[in-house]
């Protein structure tokens, strides 16, 4: 048996239009609020300026402590220096606002703005975007301007403070080498002088050539033993020694000389860096170029009033109909007849007033009193409050010697003509009442209308298939067994476990009530028997069909009261064995969904659903029925009659009396 539910399109659309105050309210509500909040936000403006940055070649930097930044990200590292305070400082001096003898805290306040900006790089070039977002559209444009002039001012500044430290640094090397190169100098004169190097070796040897001449003068004169002589020769080999050692001494010469040599061109070096360093701590331009220059911006970049107007009204409109859903789900409510009929696609049969008003006595701790005072009606359940005492809902049944009240006497014998009309006035009608939940009022109904029908004269035969929870018998007043259990299960023909009026009178009702009924010997009674632990199987017995069928040939109507459709499968069981079913809805007990589902899975199992009957609707509910009046045109000529009757009562009751008097 499918017992899916599916909302389809139609019923979509339908709820939407009957919650259309939550949907629209929704709507207005939060669109209006982000529209007021968003009208209320104060706008901030961006602006943006660029600069173009040119890697500084700071002259006499061949040493790698001025070429640090080459190994890091340069870029990287300039976009932190835009944001630091000293570029700040630049920028507010630049523009005035730092003046002396301020304090470190004054200072700090004013370079704050400034300190706000944020550098971006442009792709793969060296452009950097200046941007900053304020609250005021003039002063955006100031702060960016500012600032990309003072990192130029702050750029030129590092740059010759670079290289004012280059050439102090060249000026101790210099001075360093040229010691060094004066003592090289020195040495190297002190070596020629004292050795035969280079011009000086021909000297010492015609020297020797010399003194070997003379030597051979002198010793044609003396003797070798002259002291003259001696002399000579000791000069003589003397000179010719350190001729001996001359390659070496040669070798130590040219050291010196190329020692000397590198100092010099060291020194040569130096003193151009120094020249380069003075040239470059002289230099007045850097190497930022400011390319755009910022200006006041016309329109604020945030709030977007257009924006989030639009995403909130998406946004509301979706929760609106969440909420509606939700609301349906959990609504217990019924606005109009047409709504009920629309949504359920099935007629109203009836409109049963709630016949005693029963207050339970509060209970002052429990959390459900205090939801009440909760503005969402949706989580409320007014229905709810039953009269258990079996002697109250005795007074309830439409038998003689209770003062029933007129409202509650024709909205059964409107149901009466109602159900007469669906079954288009056939005799030997099967009824099954039931409904989604439980204490719906299906019982009560069921025997009203049983008794209403058999004041009609229309000889009826009221059925407790409910083999759960068995009430007919217990309000009349009957012992349950033998019943419909005791037929379906032993062979006892139904002719003699049926109850009629002298069933009745031996009853607990007080006779009374029963004689004075008027055609009380048209309603007969079958009730439940001993509950059995497996009523539906019982139910779907053969026995049961063949049951309804002599039933069938023997009353005009037979009215079944079974379990609610929703929880058991019995009422399901009974469907397609009966000529129609009629759902009994109590409002603000059962949510509306579930009376769909119930409509939904008794008309898949094949059952021909008759109709609703609105039960126990309360004063305050009524609203709905102005438009009751579906089967008007069933009337027959003597409804017609009573309703222009009671129009004409009407005049001057409530309006909800009024509401009664049209529908009888
Ligand atoms: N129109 C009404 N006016 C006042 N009270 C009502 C009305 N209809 C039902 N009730 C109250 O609801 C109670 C439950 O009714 P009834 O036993 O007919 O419900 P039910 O749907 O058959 O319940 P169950 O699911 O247990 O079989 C009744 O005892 C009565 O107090
Ligand atoms: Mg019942």
């Amino acid at each position: 048996m499918p017992k899916t539910y599916e909302l389809d399109l139609g019923d979509y659309w339908r709820i939407v239009k009957r919650r259309k105050v939550i949907v629209l309210g929704t709507f207005f509500i939060i669109t209006a609020a982000i529209w007021i909040h968003t009208s209320r936000i104060p706008p901030t403006y961006k602006a943006a300026a660029s600069v173009k940055v040119d890697k500084p070649r700071t002259a006499g930097t061949t040493d790698p402590t001025f070429d640090v930044w080459e190994g890091t990200d340069f870029f990287e590292a300039q976009m932190e220096v835009i944001s630091t305070s000293g570029v700040a400082h630049e920028a507010a001096s630049a523009l005035g606002l730092i003046k002396e003898g301020m304090t470190e805290k004054e200072v700090g306040a004013i370079i704050e703005p400034f300190q706000g900006v944020i550098p971006s790089k442009r792709g793969n070039t060296n452009i950097l975007d200046i941007s900053v977002t304020t609250n005021d559209s003039k002063q955006a444009a100031m702060i960016v301007n500012a600032v990309a002039k003072g990192y130029q001012i702050w750029s030129l500044k590092d740059h010759n403070e670079q290289a004012k430290q280059v050439r102090e640094y060249v000026w101790d090397l210099l001075k360093e080498n040229e010691e060094k190169l004066r003592l090289k100098e020195v040495e190297v004169r002190e070596f020629k002088e004292k050795n035969p190097i280079g011009a000086s070796l021909g000297t010492f040897q015609s020297q020797v050539v010399d003194m070997e001449i003379k030597l051979s003068n002198l010793l044609e004169k003396y003797t070798d033993r002259h002291p003259e002589v001696t002399e000579l020769r000791g000069q003589i080999e003397n000179l010719k020694v350190r001729l001996a050692k001359f390659p070496e001494l040669e070798m130590q010469f040219n050291k010196l000389t190329g020692e000397l040599q590198s100092l010099n061109s060291i020194y040569g070096g130096l003193k151009q860096k120094y020249e380069d360093a003075k040239i470059a701590e002289a230099q007045t331009v850097s190497g930022i170029t400011i390319l755009d220059v910022a200006s006041p911006p016309d329109s604020p970049i945030a709030p977007d009033l257009q924006k989030n107007v639009t995403i909130g009204a998406v946004i509301s409109l979706i929760l609106g109909i969440l909420l509606a859903f939700v609301k349906e789900n959990v609504d217990t409510s019924i606005s109009t007849i047409e709504e009920v009929e629309d949504f359920l696609q099935v007629p109203i049969l009836g409109v049963i007033p709630e016949m005693v008003h029963f207050t339970p006595p509060e209970k002052k701790w429990e959390w459900r009193n205090w939801l009440k005072f909760l503005p969402f009606k949706a989580f409320q359940r007014s229905g709810g409050s039953d009269i258990t005492a079996i002697e109250e809902v005795r007074k309830l049944i439409m038998l003689s010697g209770e003062e029933h009240q007129f409202s509650s006497l024709e909205a059964y014998k409107t149901l009466r003509t109602n159900v007469n009309f669906a079954v288009a006035q056939k005799k030997g009608q099967i009824l099954e009442i039931t409904s989604a939940g439980a204490r719906e009022g299906k019982s009560l109904t069921a025997l009203n209308l049983s008794l209403t029908l058999a004041q009609n004269g229309q000889k009826t035969c009221l059925v407790s298939g409910d083999l759960r929870r068995e009430t007919v018998s217990r309000i009349l007043g009957v012992n349950k067994e033998p019943g419909l259990v005791e037929i379906l299960t032993k062979d006892i023909p139904w002719s003699d476990v049926i109850r009629k009026t002298t069933d009745l009178l031996v009853g607990e009702l007080p006779p009374d009530r029963i004689l004075q009924t008027m055609g009380i010997d048209n309603f007969y009674l079958l009730t439940s028997g001993r509950l059995p632990p497996n009523p539906a199987e019982l139910l779907s017995l053969d026995k049961m069909r063949t049951l309804l069928t002599e039933l069938r040939q023997n009353f005009d109507f037979v009215i079944i009261d079974t379990p609610p459709v929703l929880p058991v499968s019995d009422a399901s069981v009974l469907g397609p064995q009966v000529d129609g079913v009629i759902l009994v809805y109590q409002v603000g007990r059962t949510a509306r969904g579930a009376l769909k589902r119930a409509k939904v899975q008794m008309a898949s199992t094949g059952a021909n659903v008759l109709g609703v009957v609105l039960n126990n609707i309360k004063a305050a509910e009524m609203k709905m029925a102005p438009t009751y009046y579906y089967y008007k045109e069933y009337y027959g000529p003597d409804e017609q009659l009573v309703r222009e009757r009671h129009r004409k009562k009407s005049q001057g009751k409530s309006w909800w009396e009024k509401i009664f008097s049209r529908t009888a």
